[in-house]
């Protein structure tokens, strides 16, 4: 299964490159940029990795993320994540970045944006990973704060594929971003939120009523609420879970708790994804064999699990004819059903 799983193409749709910051790392361009963390060490930055919520997690990823400061250490960071998808057999991503997190710190958009988007052009060109770029609001911010961000982000809007939702849910409907997601989607940009990950199905409810998402990150609870899963099984509107992600944020006590195989089976588009591996315990291939080892993920699931990944990409659909072909040709993925 192992060897079958490091082989397997596969397509990570919701991940926080702010969420791929190493300790050792964090360290380094602490120490480059003369930013002080509260922690000594990575041994000891590593031992306060115990979450028990979202917000105790959200806490130390936006003081890691201080450590981000010039053009390269952006480009440092993405190109660190492209190197572990390439060795997990990652072949196309479509990455998240929180302007908001960094704008607060006075660090110029361009800046972020170029060191991206430089490590994301260089490992097309170097590894054949294929890319899409979500800007996302923080949702504890303000309306007003995720219009400002987008006004800034205007002359660098054909740089961006799409808009996202991210941090802390609770208390923060989705609702809340409804006029300035109306104006994303007048610009063109396709949108996507985090829901139904601490938050209610009603939350989830309210990104595809009043957000118009094409996808909803994390959404494992839908399952409270059977119309909305029937819903989802008959639009496939996907799903990106994060299975190490919601056992390390307690969504799930344990792996083997999870839902994400119930749900396809109940005929859903739901993807896997690592979310932020640096602090989750794991990139692709770990969440992919965690499906495995707790759930007992058959290699025909993974297919399906993959395959919905190119269904639910941005890809153009002559790259998904073709990536669906290179996945129905792997092993057991052999004459696995097309939805
Ligand atoms: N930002 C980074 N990771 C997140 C997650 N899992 N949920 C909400 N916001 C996030
Ligand atoms: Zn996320």
């Amino acid at each position: 299964m192992e060897n079958f799983i490091a082989g397997l193409p596969k397509l990570e749709l919701h991940l926080h490159i702010e969420g791929t910051l190493e300790p050792e790392l964090m360290f380094a361009l602490g120490q480059r940029n003369g930013v002080t963390l509260p922690w000594p060490d990575v041994a000891s930055l590593r031992a306060a990795y115990e979450f028990d919520c979202l917000q105790s997690f959200l806490d130390l990823y936006y003081l890691g993320a201080s450590v981000l400061v010039t053009e390269q250490d952006f480009f440092d960071l993405t190109w660190a994540y492209l190197e572990r998808c390439a060795a997990d057999k990652v072949v196309h991503v479509e990455i998240f970045f929180d302007p908001q997190t960094h704008s607060a710190r006075g660090i110029p958009f361009e800046t972020v944006l170029g060191g991206i988007e430089r490590a994301l052009q260089q490992g097309e060109r170097q590894l054949g990973i294929s890319w899409r770029l979500i800007m996302s609001f923080l949702r504890h911010l303000s309306e007003e704060a995720a219009f400002a961000t987008l006004d800034e982000a205007r002359p660098h809007l054909s740089r961006i594929h799409g808009i996202g939702l991210d941090s802390s849910e609770l208390g923060n409907p989705p609702g809340k971003f409804a006029r300035v997601f109306a104006r994303c989607r007048e610009l063109g940009l396709p949108v996507v939120a985090h829901a139904g990950e601490e938050g209610p199905a009603a939350y989830i409810w309210q990104t595809i009523q009043e957000l118009q998402v094409r996808r909803i990150d994390h959404g494992v609870r839908c399952a409270e609420d059977p119309a909305l899963v029937r819903y989802l099984a008959d639009t496939r509107l996907p799903l990106t879970v994060c299975p190490l992600s919601n056992v390390r944020l307690r969504v799930f006590d344990k792996m083997a708790d999870h839902n994400v195989l119930t749900l396809l089976e109940q005929g859903l588009c739901v993807t896997i994804n690592s979310d932020d591996p640096a602090y989750f315990g794991g990139y692709m291939g770990a969440n992919f064999q965690a499906l495995a080892n707790s759930l007992g993920a058959t290699r025909e699931q993974l297919c399906r699990l993959s395959l919905n990944g190119v269904e639910a990409s941005w890809l153009s659909l002559a790259d998904k004819v073709k990536l669906t072909q290179e996945i129905r040709g792997y092993g057991a993925c052999h004459g696995v059903a097309l939805y």
